[in-house]
């Protein structure tokens, strides 16, 4: 598909149910690589082009994947997949640009295929939409596990003396804070370690703490998954689990904002509201209510959101979690072109991430940007 076309002026009405999480299940089909030879399963993946080409990375690094396409009929008919994952052939270990250029992400085979197969060549990923995005502190983490990493013709090429790599106490944060997938790379490859590893400025983002609960299932050994300093003993190896993906926040968030853009009236099922408190903070502060109306389970709660006639202004700035995220700013944005006074939005995460600015504009926003602040009339 390469267009939507959107007729405007309805209210939002109804119900629907969150999907699995894209970041989150990208990472956990990573890590299947990590398995010995057993069935690593997934529920809930995202029927996403993502992951139908992580699926087809993981196929051509020796992994058999087949997937059970189930639909999901509770109210929306939304879409998942399941997952089985088993590798059978670990002599591959090659990520070619052709799969990597279309996904950044492809970047999470990284860590797990060192750890497993003792060497990876993963053509570097280029840049993308929101604008030029290193993996420096990945390889660094690696480095610091005992991995020889070269440069070669636009791909990284690692390997591991020796075979085994080894615990280390590593320092992640860089100048734009902590990394979400080079945690994701460098937790999974200590997995396997010999010895403890300490990340010490992990990521704490909810996808970390996803793929940590996957590993634990597969038998690693880890503390402190969803705050700054993980702990990981590493295992001789690790075996089959079964997950199911945590659903997205990103997606959940852009329901909040586009019921509260419509004045509308929604109910989310699934909704990681535990994972949204920055989000739904900054929207109370805008007149827009997420009320819960039931679940057990503040990650998979069932919700309601309205919002005020007259929405107020805010200041938020993009931080890493459990700050802001910087992936539910345009959505914010959009909101609050509609506020009754003047927002100032800054991007601490990426600084460039403000494409949607002139497309906002051309519909007759008032945005003025300096730099990572935009000032939103
Ligand atoms: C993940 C999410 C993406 C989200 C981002 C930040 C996935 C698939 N994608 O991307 O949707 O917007 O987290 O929440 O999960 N950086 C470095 N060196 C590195 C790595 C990152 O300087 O080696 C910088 C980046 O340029 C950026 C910041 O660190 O300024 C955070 O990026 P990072 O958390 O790594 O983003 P991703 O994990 O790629």
């Amino acid at each position: 598909m390469d267009k939507f076309v959107v007729e405007g002026g309805r209210r939002l009405e109804g119900r629907v149910r969150i999907n699995g999480s894209k970041n989150a299940a990208l990472p956990l089909l990573a890590a299947s690589i990590l398995s010995a030879g057993k069935e690593v399963t997934l529920a809930g993946v995202p029927r996403l082009a993502d992951i139908a080409n992580m699926a087809r990375l993981l196929d051509e690094l020796g992994v058999e994947v087949a997937s059970d396409e189930s639909t999901d009929h509770s109210t929306d008919g939304a879409k998942a997949s399941a997952y089985r994952l088993k590798p059978v052939d670990t002599g591959k270990s090659h990520a070619r640009y052709d799969i990597v250029r279309t996904m950044r992400a492809s970047v999470c085979v990284l860590g797990p295929l060192l750890a497993a197969r003792g060497s990876a060549r993963v053509s570097m990923p280029g840049g993308c939409a929101i604008g030029e995005r290193p993996i420096d502190l990945h390889l660094r983490g690696l480095e610091a596990l005992g991995a020889r990493i070269e440069l070669d013709a636009g791909d990284v090429i690692a390997t591991v003396p020796g075979g085994r790599l080894r615990g280390a106490t590593i320092f992640l944060g860089g100048a734009f804070g902590s990394t979400v997938l080079g945690t994701a790379n460098v937790m999974s490859a200590a997995t396997l370690a010999e010895g403890t590893t300490v990340i010490e400025s992990a990521a704490c983002e909810p996808e970390i703490v996803d793929l940590a609960k996957l590993l634990t299932a597969m038998g690693a050994k880890s503390e402190g998954a969803g705050s700054p300093r993980l702990t990981i003993h590493g295992v001789e190896s690790l075996g089959g689990a079964h997950h199911t993906v945590m659903p997205d926040r990103i997606e959940a968030a852009t329901y909040l904002c586009a019921a509260a853009i419509t004045n509308g009236n929604v109910e989310l099922e699934n909704c990681p509201l535990d994972a949204l408190l920055a989000v739904t903070d900054r929207l109370a502060a805008v007149g827009v209510q997420s009320e819960t109306l039931g679940g057990d389970d503040p990650l998979r709660a069932h919700c309601r959101v309205t919002s005020e006639r007259v929405l107020k202004p805010v200041s938020v700035t993009t931080q890493p979690f459990p700050g802001y995220p910087t992936d539910c700013q345009a959505q914010l944005m959009a909101l609050l072109c509609l506020a009754d006074g003047n927002s100032a939005i800054t991007e601490k995460i990426f600084p460039e991430r403000f494409l949607h600015v002139a497309e906002l504009t051309r519909m007759g926003a008032s945005l003025v940007r300096q730099g990572a602040t935009v000032v939103v009339t």
